[in-house]
């Protein structure tokens, strides 16, 4: 077990990569990028079935993939400069033999979700006759922005368009979700996967994750002079250290002791109350309340009102996640309130939690105001200097050359 993030890219990368393709035949090659993301409402809520309400950042990962038929896939990182990981593909192939998930404690950590995700094509039944890529990025590691997804979306994408470009949407956020279950061993839902492949520019995503159905929510901030702040409040956050994991158990734990197959079927809060045991009712509670902001937030958007609207459903979404889903920290919680106290509408912690980033949405003309204000009260609390940045909501996974 190994953080996440590591496998994905960093800010400011300016290491060398080497030309892995030289000296060989190659037939098709191209660049394509897959973004991170933020999620605007909806934490916890993907592995219960419920609702999410994604955007895709700027920052993403690119995937330069070259195809041939040499029988090998051959993988390099501009993060982890020098080092060329290169596996015959009869090796990646378990649809006969099933034991490809085993390999990968053969596969250095940060390699394991490309290989991933080509060892999943392969178990589908799409041959791969030989590739190279050649990874690089921009998204933040450790920042609970989805580093890892967007490393495992962009190599998703660059294959189907080589050698399966039949595949849905669905399949390649599947492929791009095993490869991260099952290959790096790390047990995300689907909320990250689906964000860097569906999400539209200009728009947040609204994702039914039960059935699967999504629509597309106009999300143009600056129409209203508004701005969405990350803060990164460099404390990595990890979701292979167990409180992930346990909080997903405790969730179907809370499902089953109201006889429903998950906590999607619950529909009012009250309903949480036939819950004897204090910490699952806690658990539900945030699970059954989130889902009702999520579709509180995407009503407000949808029909085109004020953002700022949304302000305190955010806050209350902080709340939650802090109160009764336990998963935010002091860092987290610093920089949210601090954040509210230089006038932001709403502020929350964002992804699995134990660290990583939060979201403001802030008037535009006082941006600079509000990450001073939250970078004083890190100071104060002697706390790294937290890293704000603008975000806009961006394209998902797509060809760029
Ligand atoms: C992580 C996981 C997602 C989701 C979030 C919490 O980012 O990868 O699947 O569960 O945590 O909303």
């Amino acid at each position: 077990m190994h953080d996440p993030d590591q496998a994905g890219a960093e800010l400011d990368s300016t290491a060398g990569v080497p030309d892995i393709t030289a000296g060989r035949s190659v037939s098709i090659a191209g660049q394509w990028l897959a973004p991170g993301r933020v999620n605007l409402i909806g934490e916890h809520t993907d592995y219960n079935d419920g609702f999410v309400l994604p955007i895709a950042l700027p920052q993403g990962v690119t995937c330069t993939a070259a195809s041939g038929a040499n029988g090998e896939v051959r993988v390099a990182s501009r993060q982890r400069p020098g080092a060329v990981v290169t596996w015959p593909i009869p090796e990646i192939d378990d649809s006969e033999s099933g034991d490809a998930v085993g390999r990968v404690r053969h596969w250095p950590d940060w390699a394991r979700y490309p290989l991933g995700v080509a060892a999943e094509y392969l178990r589908r039944g799409h041959p791969i006759t030989g590739v190279d890529l050649e990874l690089d990025g921009t998204v933040p590691m450790g920042a609970g922005l989805s580093s890892s997804a967007a490393l495992s979306c962009s190599v998703a994408v660059a294959l189907r368009d080589l050698f399966a470009p039949g595949l849905t949407d669905a399949e390649l956020i599947d492929i791009a979700r095993t490869a991260e279950n099952e290959y790096a061993g790390v047990p995300t839902g689907i909320l990250d996967q689906s964000a860097s492949i569906l999400c539209r520019a200009g728009h947040a995503l609204f994702l039914d994750v039960r059935t699967r159905e999504h629509r597309q929510i106009p999300f143009d901030l600056e129409r209203f002079g508004l701005r969405l702040l990350v803060i990164d409040t460099r404390s990595p956050h990890r979701l292979v250290d167990g409180e992930y994991a346990r909080r997903r158990a405790q969730c179907e734990a809370a499902a089953a002791t109201l006889g429903v197959a998950s906590l999607r079927d619950i529909a009012t809060i009250g309903d949480t109350r036939r819950i004897g045991e204090p910490v699952l009712r806690r658990r539900a509670r945030h699970v059954v309340s989130e889902n009702l902001r999520v579709r509180q937030v995407a009503d407000i958007l949808g029909a085109g009102r004020d953002p700022r609207e949304v302000g305190p459903i955010l806050t209350a979404g902080h709340a939650s996640l802090r109160d009764d889903f336990e998963v935010s920290t002091d860092r987290l919680n610093t920089a949210v309130e601090a954040a509210l106290t230089a006038g932001a509408y709403g502020a929350r912690m964002v992804g699995g939690g134990f660290g990583g980033s939060v979201i403001a949405l802030v008037d535009a003309r006082r941006a600079a105001c509000v990450t001073g204000v939250v970078e004083a009260a890190f100071a104060e609390s002697d706390f790294a200097v937290p890293h704000a940045f603008p975000v806009v909501a961006s394209a998902g996974a797509h060809r760029v050359e």
